[in-house]
């Protein structure tokens, strides 16, 4: 079997292309624009680039946007005063502090003061609460992500088996408590493995729908999957390439020559999870904007 493709660049294409029609009705109607705040704390060179995408993709989509750039040597105080500012502040209606923080900042404390009604990345304990009890507000952009990917490429979730390698706050958890909901898109019966996980390959072979993001090269292996597997590859990470101009490249969790053999289908690295995750964060941000306008949630776009 030769797997196919799950354009994650198209469909986020699509997404946001679909929020940028509703951003400008928002304008002509309301008279406002989503706005979204990132606040980038330190040096880390791919944050600096994540952060550059989520400020031109929000901009593309008709949305206000600020990049706040502190040094590496903002102190917590610092920190968590820049995210009450952002709080008061009308213009944005979502906040996203870009991690990792320089080892001194507390991510729990700096996220624990965002506003939870501007908690786009949907990492503040409400909304994670919101979400473990079936009433999401704000997914976190990555999980939304995978079921927007899933759903848009035919592979809907409900009633097979999804297999998450990885159990981060930001990717394992969230994407088992969206597919385990008991809603359309979802319904899906979810295992979770890590690294106290026994015979984890006796597990991936299990699989209907598998999702790596486990932050290790290629180490999920054609034999770890079983014939008609669909898989999402969450993971980035760079490997050198001395024949490459910057020296490296980038590669998923999966092996994905030789998964792809095997596969029905399959997210590349990159063009996969990655384009989606900023499409969801602005769908997240439109939503914030709605619920400024009209009190609760509406459908999302
Ligand atoms: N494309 C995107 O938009 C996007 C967004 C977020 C993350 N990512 C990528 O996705 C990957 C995962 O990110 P993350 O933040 O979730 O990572 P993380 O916080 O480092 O978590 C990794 C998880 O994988 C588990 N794990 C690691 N090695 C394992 C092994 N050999 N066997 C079984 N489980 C193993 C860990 O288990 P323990 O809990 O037992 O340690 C942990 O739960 C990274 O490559 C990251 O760059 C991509």
């Amino acid at each position: 079997m030769s797997a196919t493709l799950i354009d994650g660049t198209g469909i986020a294409s699509e997404v946001r292309g679909e929020v940028g029609e509703t951003v400008a009705e928002m304008r002509a109607k309301h008279g406002i624009a989503p706005g979204l705040a990132v606040a980038l704390i330190g040096d880390d060179a791919a944050s600096a680039v994540y952060v550059r995408m989520k400020e031109r993709a929000a901009v593309e989509a008709g949305m206000a946007s600020e990049t706040i750039r502190l040094p590496a040597d903002t102190s917590q105080d610092e920190a968590l005063a820049v995210v009450r500012r952002l709080n008061d502040d009308a213009r944005y209606h979502g906040i996203l502090v870009q991690l990792p923080l320089p080892a001194h900042i507390s991510e729990d404390a700096v996220i624990e003061s965002i506003n939870p009604d501007k908690d786009v990345d949907g990492l503040h304990p409400f909304n994670v609460g919101l979400l473990v009890a079936g009433k999401p507000r704000f997914i976190p952009a990555t999980p939304a992500g995978i079921q927007e990917l899933l759903l848009r490429s035919g592979n809907d979730p409900s009633g097979k088996h999804v297999v998450v390698c990885g159990r981060s706050n930001i990717v394992g958890k969230p994407i088992m408590n969206l597919l385990m909901q008991r809603k359309d898109g979802a319904n899906a019966t979810v295992t979770v493995c890590h690294t106290r996980t026994r015979d984890l390959g006796a597990m991936t072979r299990q699989a209907d729908i598998l999702i790596a993001a486990v932050g290790s090269p290629q180490m999920i292996t054609a034999d770890m999957v079983s014939d008609g597997v669909v898989v999402i590859d969450v993971g980035v990470n760079r490997v050198d390439a001395p024949e490459r101009r910057r020296g490296y490249r980038l590669v998923g969790d999966v092996d994905f020559d030789a998964v792809s053999q095997k596969a029905a289908a399959i997210t590349p690295v990159p063009g996969g999870v990655g384009p989606m995750t900023i499409a969801m964060l602005l769908r997240n941000t439109l939503n914030a904007a709605r619920r400024s306008i009209h009190g609760e949630s509406r459908p999302t776009a």
